[in-house]
């Protein structure tokens, strides 16, 4: 398989990231964080979630921030929803697309959305009639895909299985999540000839998290597998409320830094990409994962007399 020439990023911190944050971030300044990362030419962004604002209240005001972004570029806003009337809420407020999530492990559904993978998997139903009416499209999103933090590990038969329900679904993609960081990377080419080999017809978003240090090596096994769809977060924040030790996701200034220096084309422009993430960590008011944001790009370089001389 040849590594793709052309990557599409999705930007998951409005939602990923200012999910798990304890204090609440104003909506102007979610809506002014999320022009300016299509300033910085981002093609993709899950701008919030439309599920509970009693289980997140960090996104309650998912259909303001909606209202508040420009939409001039044709940037795909797309929005979490964990059943009808979070997609209600989402086709209502003007998505452009949909996303939604069950974990692979029961443990982790349970806890995160209160059903049982079939429960959640049979509301879906429901979902894709809402959609299809407004004629929104609609992404699978499988949460613990490459492990569990309750349970261990996953079969790559159950990803299977839920992928397969959602092209049953009519469902026009199948994400794999990495919710606490447990992908590897012999595991992400498992799950990925698994899937291009049982529902070829979806193509696969990559979501990983940087909880183990190895978030952008299994980015690397994923492109090697041809994926050429990948989600990660603003300053390297991000982690689900609803699952022990979850920590940020694989970080997009780093992601497109990589990509270009492995010669893939993102259309983002990482110079205007990391000032957005210094804003971020401005905003959250500590200091933030993200590498490339700090050291700038590989050929940033700096005048010779900043740094003095050592002499023995
Ligand atoms: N948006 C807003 N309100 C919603 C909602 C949604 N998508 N889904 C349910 N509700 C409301 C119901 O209307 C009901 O309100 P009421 O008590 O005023 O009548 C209440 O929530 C309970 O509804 P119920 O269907 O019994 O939900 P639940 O308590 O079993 O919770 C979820 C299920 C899915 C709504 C909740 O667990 C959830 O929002 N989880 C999201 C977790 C998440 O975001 N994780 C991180 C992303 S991976
Ligand atoms: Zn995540």
């Amino acid at each position: 398989m040849t590594r793709p020439s052309k990557v599409t990023v999705t930007e998951v911190g409005p939602r990923d990231g200012f999910q798990i944050e304890h204090d609440l971030i104003p909506t102007a300044t979610k809506i002014a964080l999320i022009n300016q990362l299509i300033e910085a030419g981002v093609p993709r962004v899950e701008f919030s979630s439309f599920v509970s604002p009693r289980a997140v209240p960090q996104l309650a005001d998912a259909a303001e921030v909606l209202a508040g972004i420009d939409r001039s570029r044709g940037t795909e806003l797309v929005a979490l929803v964990p059943n009808a009337k979070g997609a209600a809420r989402a086709v209502e407020a003007g998505a452009d697309e949909l996303c939604v999530f069950v974990s692979a492990s029961e443990t982790h559904n349970r806890k995160n959305v209160n059903r049982t993978v079939e429960e959640s998997l049979a509301g879906f139903a429901d979902v894709m009639q809402i959609a299809n009416r407004a004629g929104t499209p609609v992404h699978g999103a499988i949460a613990t895909a490459f492990g569990c933090p309750f349970e261990g590990d996953v079969p790559v038969a159950q990803v299977g299985h839920i992928a397969h329900k959602f092209r049953e679904l009519g469902m026009v993609g199948v994400n794999l999540g990495d919710t606490t960081g447990m992908a590897t990377p012999p595991l992400v080419v498992e799950r990925c000839r698994h899937l291009q080999e049982r529902v070829p017809e979806l193509p696969i978003t990559l979501h990983f998290h940087n909880t183990r240090g190895i978030g952008l090596v299994n980015v690397v096994a994923g492109l090697d597998e041809g994926v050429d769809r990948y989600e990660s977060s603003f300053a390297g924040l991000g982690g689900c409320p609803f699952a022990a030790g979850a920590t940020g996701n694989i970080c997009t200034e780093d992601l497109v830094n990589l990509l270009n220096e492995l010669g893939i084309e993102t259309g983002i422009d990482l110079d205007v990409l990391c000032g957005v993430a210094r804003r971020v960590e401005e905003v959250i008011g500590r200091p933030l994962p993200g590498q490339v944001m700090k050291a700038g790009p590989r050929l940033h370089l700096h005048a010779a007399d900043e740094v003095q001389t050592a002499v023995g």
